[in-house]
């Protein structure tokens, strides 16, 4: 094909922006949105009312009075058989052999779609990649993709700004323990960690104050750093120019239903989490009592978020397993029951039902598993 028509090609295909300064630019940025699509997806571009939903408050809304939807681990959306098997030739290099795909798998959709449908918050969960090169995605042993890094998604996310200036997003990253026999987190991990969110672009993109949520328009246009993770490895100078709000892993009780954590303790600012992932029902509960336990644990901290400091972030994790259950409950089941066996669905399902009833309520952030069903589902909770 002749060069010009090829480049014509080119433009007419993408999502190329309006002026295009210099192509190097142009397939530069192309590249690595490419690189990162197993995760992020593939690049679209849509302005709709519910991928630019923040446009209807005004810039003094303070952030913690807003509803703002998020996933629960959010890159585990194409985890499926076929993931898993194209990746054992490197999961077997690690002797950490990872469970059924069903067991780790909580969306169906990329995190493309996610932002022009409405998610504001993405949970990555990291470690290094097993030659301790690069930052890339995992839950538990479940290896995501070998090749998409940190980076590459965080450029998803910038360029999908760029595009959306009235949104604002909010990333928590942690480490993610136990994915193969020889992962750490080390030193080396947490430097390139640093590095990375300290970056030229990082600096742009990331709202540079810290332990502290201001107003929707100083968030507007940006990512918002939920830090799940500590530099316990580095000097504290590191933490130090870190930006964003520090949930410590050492203060975030596991499988905890009521969680009060003080991010900001000179201003004594605390946030209420609830993260009751596995129901502790007795074995054997079969899955309409492990989603009424998950739906009552969640329904407890929206309840309180409605009605208590009403000036403190409220955190509420709708996901939910039980994988130590027979049968198991995987998070799919948790979250959406299992068709006409189930007549009152899962989580999802009753949500929908209890967002209903909330009419004019604050209720924080909520983290959903399968964000997409029901369809209407972050619609009702964005009209809230
Ligand atoms: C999902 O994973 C499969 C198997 O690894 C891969 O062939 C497919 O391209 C992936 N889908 C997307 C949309 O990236
Ligand atoms: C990666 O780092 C871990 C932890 O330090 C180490 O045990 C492992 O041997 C390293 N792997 C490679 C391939 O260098
Ligand atoms: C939640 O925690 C607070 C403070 O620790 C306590 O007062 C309250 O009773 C707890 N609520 C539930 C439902 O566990
Ligand atoms: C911190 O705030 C909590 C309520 O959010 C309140 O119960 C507590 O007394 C405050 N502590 C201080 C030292 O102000
Ligand atoms: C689940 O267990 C509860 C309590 O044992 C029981 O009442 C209910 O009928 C069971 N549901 C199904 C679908 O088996
Ligand atoms: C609902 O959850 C609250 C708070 O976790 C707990 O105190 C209560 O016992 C639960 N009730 C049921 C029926 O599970
Ligand atoms: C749905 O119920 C059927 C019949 O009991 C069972 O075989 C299947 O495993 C269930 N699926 C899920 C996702 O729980």
């Amino acid at each position: 094909m002749p060069r010009l028509i090829w480049l014509l090609a080119a433009l007419a295909t993408s999502w190329a922006p309006a002026v295009l300064s210099s192509s190097l630019d142009h397939f530069a940025l192309q590249k690595v949105l490419t690189d990162a699509s197993p995760i992020f997806g593939d690049y679209s571009h849509t302005s709709t009312s519910k991928a630019e939903w923040m446009k209807k408050y005004p810039d003094d809304t303070l952030l913690v009075h807003m509803n703002i939807p998020g996933t629960h681990d959010s890159a585990t959306w194409n985890y499926t058989q076929a993931t898993q098997d194209a990746n054992r030739g490197i999961t077997e290099l690690n002797q950490v052999a990872p469970p059924v795909p069903e067991a780790l798998r909580c969306q169906q959709l990329p995190l493309i779609d996610m932002l022009n449908m409405g998610i504001r918050v993405f949970d990555l969960r990291y470690a290094f990649d097993p030659t301790n090169t690069s930052i890339i995605f995992y839950h538990s042993q479940g290896l995501l993709s070998e090749t998409v890094s940190l980076d590459n998604v965080l450029f998803g996310f910038y360029r999908w700004l760029d595009d959306h200036p009235s949104e604002a997003l909010f990333l928590s990253l942690q480490y993610e323990g136990s994915t193969a026999k020889y992962a750490s987190n080390n030193a080396a991990l947490q430097n390139k960690l640093f590095y990375t969110l300290t970056s030229a672009a990082a600096r742009h993109y990331f709202v540079q104050t810290k332990n502290r949520l201001g107003t929707l328009g100083q968030a507007r246009g940006k990512i918002t750093l939920l830090r799940r993770f500590d530099l316990d490895r580095l000097p504290s100078s590191y933490t130090d120019s870190l930006p964003g709000l520090h949930f410590s892993p050492s203060q975030w009780e596991d499988n905890g239903v009521n969680i009060s954590l003080t991010y900001n303790s000179k201003e004594n600012l605390t946030a209420y989490i609830e993260d009751y992932y596995q129901p502790l029902t007795p074995f054997g509960s079969n899955a309409t009592e492990n989603i009424q336990w998950k739906y009552n644990a969640t329904t407890t901290n929206l309840i309180k978020a409605a009605a208590q400091h009403q000036d403190s972030l409220f955190w509420t994790w709708a996901s939910g397993t039980n994988t130590l259950n027979a049968p198991p409950d995987w998070p799919r089941t948790m979250a959406l029951g299992n068709g006409s066996l189930m007549p009152s669905g899962g989580v999802n399902q009753r949500l929908l039902e209890f967002f209903k009833q909330q009419k004019g309520k604050r209720l924080g952030m909520v983290m959903f598993d399968f964000f997409d069903q029901p369809s209407e589902l972050v619609d009702t909770f964005l009209q809230i």
